[in-house]
């Protein structure tokens, strides 16, 4: 029996080692890993620079309190915003804080209560986060939830425009909702968020939790969009493996966080930041990225080539990409693992293909060859 919590419904296999795209179990067999962590290892595993980065900083300093200043910090920081038009930022260790921090600044600055989030959103297990997110399953058992969390559908301009926004503090979304089923938002839906936030001084947070650091072939996803955050949250990918977190503002929010309104011990740990500095480094290159994009288009050209267009819709951006099957998909990803391909679903109809952003094409080729065999082929048991 285990002694672990049986909060996670586990697969049975254990992983032991990986290389770029490419991890291994304890028996030996190989998989391609098209879940990478789910978005946390953008850089595949073991890349040379970030264990080099690693074994560097663990032998200068592993921890030091926030007590102190940071330099490593603040150009972790630099090369996170560099021209964008945010100015601050907060580090901590996972998405669902960053969302915390993010709320807490939305509710200093304005002095107002409600946060408007959407159907099908996740934002994060904590009280905070779990009310912000638009799926009831999250949520059941835990009442009473924090109040002053007004959830309305996605990628409908109507009902947002039905909301009395006098108490709106924020409006929190993510551009592609990534476990609710990769929804990527409508350029008419995000116009109409923009101009909400314009007109009634609404604050706008963008959770990149699952979306920043490259993962849609651009370094944040609403760089494709109109939407211009005041608040950006980020975690998964910023540490290509190591947890870290972070929060970034415009300048006009700095003053609402003074010193003692908000913290967290480990977060900006010197470890945490030096890895994540050098990923960054390395996926904001402009070279990068479009490699990024190029590959997506690879992948999403293979997809079409080997699934028929019914009842199988691709969506998604970049190297987050959803394959809507239209049926409970577990029994299909159960297949494609036996069959040595790791993927996740989301939402209950969808499989997300989250590779590393450095797989190769060769890798893209066997990954489609298994999902063309195995979605063409098994029955599903729905
Ligand atoms: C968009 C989004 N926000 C927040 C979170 C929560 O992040 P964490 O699990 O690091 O708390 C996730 C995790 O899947 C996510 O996808």
């Amino acid at each position: 029996m285990s002694s672990l919590f049986p909060n996670y419904a586990r697969r049975p296999i254990h992983l032991v080692e990986g290389k770029g795209t490419i991890v291994t179990d304890s028996n030996g067999k190989s998989y391609l890993d098209f879940i990478s962590g789910i978005a946390v290892n953008n850089l595949g595993h073991a890349h040379p620079t970030l264990t080099q980065a690693l074994e560097q900083q663990s032998r200068k300093l592993w921890h030091v309190s926030n007590l102190f200043e940071s330099p490593e910090q603040e150009a972790l920081a630099a090369t996170l915003m560099q021209d964008t038009h945010l100015s601050h930022m907060f580090f901590c260790n996972s998405g669902a804080e960053a969302n915390e921090a993010a709320m807490k600044l939305a509710r200093k600055y304005t002095g107002k209560h409600t946060i408007i989030t959407f159907k099908q959103s996740f934002h994060g297990r904590t009280f905070g986060a779990m009310a912000a997110t638009g799926q009831d399953k999250v949520k059941h058992g835990f009442g009473p939830l924090l109040p002053s969390f007004l959830t309305i559908p996605f990628n409908d301009p109507e009902s947002l425009a039905e909301v009395e926004m006098d108490d709106v503090a924020a409006i929190m979304l993510e551009v592609i909702q990534g476990e609710g089923g990769v929804n990527e938002i409508t350029p008419g839906f995000a116009k109409a968020i923009d101009d909400v936030c314009k007109e009634h001084g609404i604050l706008l947070i963008v959770d990149e939790v699952q979306t920043g650091i490259g993962r849609t072939g651009t370094r944040f996803a609403y760089e494709k969009t109109v939407l211009k955050p005041d608040i950006l949250t980020l975690a998964k990918g910023l540490g290509g493996g190591f947890p870290i977190g972070a929060m970034a503002g415009t300048s006009d929010l700095a003053a609402a966080f003074s010193p003692g309104t908000h913290g967290t011990t480990f977060g900006g740990n010197p470890l945490a930041v030096c890895v994540a500095q050098a990923v960054v480094q390395h996926i904001f290159n402009p070279l990068f990225l479009e490699e990024v994009k190029e590959k997506s288009a690879y992948l999403r050209k293979r997809l079409q080539q080997i699934l028929p267009d019914s009842p199988f819709v691709i969506k998604g951006s970049g190297l987050l990409i959803g394959i809507e099957c239209g049926v409970d998909v577990i029994p299909w990803i159960e297949e494609l693992q036996e069959k040595g391909l790791l993927v996740v679903q989301a939402g209950e109809t969808v499989i997300r293909l989250l590779p590393p952003l450095t797989v190769s094409r060769q890798e893209i080729d066997k990954a489609t060859d298994i999902l063309g065999s195995v979605l063409t082929e098994v029955p599903v048991v729905s």
